[in-house]
């Protein structure tokens, strides 16, 4: 059945910006959770509602437009364009990191975070200030079409549903948290107003999803706890995944095969692959640290093994992630240094947003590393065994969404024992050939069968099954 449905979501599809010749360009919104968005756009009556991000996004953001996917089907898209200052607060200080570092468990507590005066007007001026504009944005969509479904995503958004839920009682609203849900004591980092505010915008939802039991566990005893609320009837939960067609065929276009020569002229026996953002939950600098262990405990495997580690750069506004990315870049040199040899470099690390050659070292790994310290899913430890050709072996966080599902045919690990996790690679790296196929395989047949679309239809199934009898 075709819906009619109203997607939020603080990065939007698309970005606009202009070329050198003035002309506008679009560019294909970053992240896993736009990426499987978009399979919603070709069965689906989709308006999307985003934040205008480049000045071109603000310039369109009076009207609606009527975008499509690259050779895609059309969608209608709302910029929602912020006060600069509000929309700095809201993304830099409150969302990141605030929000995401208590949600992955990030804070060195002794230390941080302090809630001052300027956060509380951060939380005020830019977090509230941003959700009542798209709350805004929301309520003139279903002016035009009250029967549309709003589905919000986010930690970007808790407080909006609560703001439009007061205007329409009898809208049906959603929301899809896409990162970790800690336990309610974690919350306690936030003063009771803004904790209280946010388990409440959330409740004001007819259904909640995560992407794994556990964060949808941790969400029911959080606002039980919180608000006094048993809101178990309404979470689901649902594993995102990925399209594997996309990848079936991304894996022979010219652009990945180009890079992937590239890899292949310059690799040694076995690689070791991690693709993440720089982004301190995903644990970069333990996971060198690792590699420098395993490297010192097997001195046989200097010059055969070296380890890829391609990373986008990301949120660069934020102190914490900048100092992040400095730090591991020293820790890869740490761990250069000491054991680099003419014509070996123990670990390629490429700081760089490209697609194609993530795709490229997806299909060379015979290790890949994801030792997330928290993570709502990890779409690479489903992309990468999709197009991977050398039998490899995933080494996953026993912390990422994930691991739930593959949890059975990877190599698992503690993000915080480092020295698991050196003998985790040994491990994968010693496996017989069979034993690597037929996890492998598994592995693939899992993410098939459980594909995006999957993730898609069981929260619209929910949406069915549980808005009519659950609304408030
Ligand atoms: O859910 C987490 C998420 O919002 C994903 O969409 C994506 O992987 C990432 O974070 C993108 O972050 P940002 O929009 O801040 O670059």
């Amino acid at each position: 059945m075709r819906r009619k449905l109203i997607v939020v979501s603080n990065r939007g599809p698309v970005s606009f910006s202009r070329n050198d010749g003035g002309e506008r360009v679009a560019k294909r919104g970053g992240g896993g959770l736009v990426t499987a968005l978009r399979g919603l756009l070709a069965l689906h009556d989709v308006t999307w509602i985003a934040s205008a991000i480049s000045d071109e996004d603000r310039a369109l953001a009076e009207d609606t437009l009527d975008e499509s996917t690259r050779d895609g089907p059309p969608f209608r898209l709302r910029f929602v364009a912020h006060e600069e200052q509000a929309y700095d607060w809201f993304y830099n200080v409150v969302s990141n990191p605030m929000l995401w570092f208590i949600q992955h468990h990030l804070w060195e507590l002794a230390y941080a975070p302090v809630i001052d005066r300027s956060f509380h007007t951060a939380w005020d001026d830019g977090y509230a200030a941003v959700n009542a504009e798209f709350a805004s944005a929301v309520l003139e969509e279903l002016d035009r079409e009250p029967d549309a479904a709003v589905f919000f995503h986010d930690y970007h958004l808790y407080l909006a549903p609560r703001l439009v839920r007061e205007q329409r009682p009898d809208a049906t609203l959603a929301h899809f948290v896409h990162i970790p849900w800690p336990q309610p004591d974690a919350w306690q980092v936030l003063p009771e107003r803004m904790r209280v505010a946010l388990h409440d915008g959330l409740l004001a939802n007819d259904v909640i999803g995560f992407h794994s039991d556990r964060w949808r566990r941790n969400f029911v005893h959080s606002a039980r706890e919180l608000l006094g609320e048993e809101a178990d009837a309404r979470t689901i939960t649902a594993a995102i995944s990925v399209d594997p067609t996309e990848f079936d065929e991304l894996a022979s276009s010219p652009a990945v095969l180009a890079a992937e020569r590239e890899i292949a002229a310059r690799r040694p026996e076995k690689l070791i692959v991690r693709v993440d953002r720089t982004d301190p939950s995903k644990n970069i600098v333990r996971g060198f640290r690792a590699f420098e262990l395993y490297l010192a405990a097997h001195p046989e495997m200097r010059r055969r093994v070296s380890m890829l580690a391609l990373l986008d750069p990301s949120r660069q506004h934020i102190p914490e992630y900048a100092e992040y990315l400095g730090a591991l870049q020293r820790e890869a040199r740490r761990v250069n240094d000491r054991f680099q040899e003419d014509g070996w470099t123990p670990i390629d690390l490429q700081i760089e947003d490209d697609f194609p050659r993530s795709v490229a070292a997806y299909k060379q790994f015979d290790v890949l590393l994801v030792n997330a310290i928290f993570d709502g899913m990890n779409l690479v430890a489903k992309e990468a065994p999709l197009v991977n050709e050398r039998n490899g072996v995933v080494v996953l966080s026993e912390n990422a969404g994930a691991h739930a599902e593959l949890g059975e045919w990877v190599v698992s690990v503690n993000p915080f024992d480092v020295e698991g996790q050196a003998e985790a690679i040994h491990r994968a790296l010693q496996m017989g050939e069979d034993e690597r196929a037929q996890r492998l395989s598994a592995t693939c047949a899992h993410v098939r069968s459980n594909d995006v679309h999957a993730w898609i239809e069981r929260q619209l199934a929910a949406l069915d099954g549980l808005a009519a009898t659950t609304r408030r």
